[in-house]
């Protein structure tokens, strides 16, 4: 990155005002390779120097990138008159402008969501021609059958006509009525709808993955985890869903999907 004024770099890095930051640089509070710089017109660069404010770091990459496992009850948003956000779950050392969630789940799902001020990684995620694979461990009312993964893997109809993308499934080698499911695309409750024109009930989803990316089984229900922006890139890729489901199989007992059901 090219070097940029000390104050403007804070103001965008840091969820601190203008004179916030003003009051910081005076009392001592903002270090440059540990020494301590008043002045907020001095040019740095975050790439090479260490920059430090109340003896945090400020980070050097442009845009942050979050791992939420989003608890029940709380709705993919950045503001809401009635129902907490996921940006509300941030903490706020965590806090930067512009933060928003890359994709929806419902609010009484849970589960992955992936937290970023960087439209365009949003943008390649979620537009309908990447088709960036999403997996969802759901729990349902009635007993797996075998035929539901040539059904959906031929694209199924939801009862209104929508057609499908296809998909797949396989049950999990858990006790209940568990599966594992990947799409293809996000249409409006599509996993409920789809288990739903095979005759059965999703009771609950939890999102696992996105892409080549996990969420980490020991992240509980609300917690946030930052993540680098070349990690992010495995976002783009694809979990092989035999895998996944065996790595499932190996942590349920960890999956904080057992509490909240
Ligand atoms: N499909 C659903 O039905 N709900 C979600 O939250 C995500 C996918």
């Amino acid at each position: 990155m090219a070097q940029t004024r000390l104050d403007k770099l804070l103001s965008e890095r840091t969820p601190h005002s203008r004179a916030e930051i003003k009051k910081l640089l005076k009392n001592g509070a903002v270090l440059v390779d540990g020494t301590a710089e008043r002045d907020g017109s001095r040019k740095v660069d975050p790439d090479t120097q260490t920059i430090t404010c109340q003896g945090k770091a400020v980070r050097s990459s442009a845009h942050v990138y979050y791992l939420m496992n989003k608890p029940e009850g709380v709705i993919c948003a950045t503001e809401d008159r009635e129902h907490r956000t996921v940006i509300d779950l941030v903490p706020q050392e965590m806090q930067v402008k512009g933060l928003f969630p890359a994709g929806r789940l419902d609010a009484d799902s849970t589960g992955l969501v992936l937290l970023t001020d960087d439209g365009e990684i949003s943008h390649r995620m979620l537009s309908p021609k990447s088709h960036v694979p999403k997996y969802y461990l759901i729990r349902l009312a009635r007993p797996y059958e075998d035929s539901y993964a040539q059904t959906l893997a031929d694209g199924i109809t939801l009862s209104d006509g929508t057609a499908c993308l296809p998909a797949q499934i396989m049950p999990l080698d858990v006790p209940g009525h568990y599966a594992l499911i990947c799409l293809h695309e996000g249409k409006y409750h599509q996993v409920k709808r789809m288990l739903a024109a095979l005759g059965n009930h999703v009771e609950h989803l939890h999102r696992v993955c996105i892409g080549g990316m996990i969420l980490p089984p020991e992240l509980p229900l609300g917690g946030c985890l930052e993540v680098l922006h070349n990690d992010v890139e495995r976002l783009l890729k694809v979990y092989d869903l035999a895998v996944l489901s065996a790595q499932i199989v190996s942590e349920f007992p960890s999956y904080s999907i057992n509490d909240s059901l």
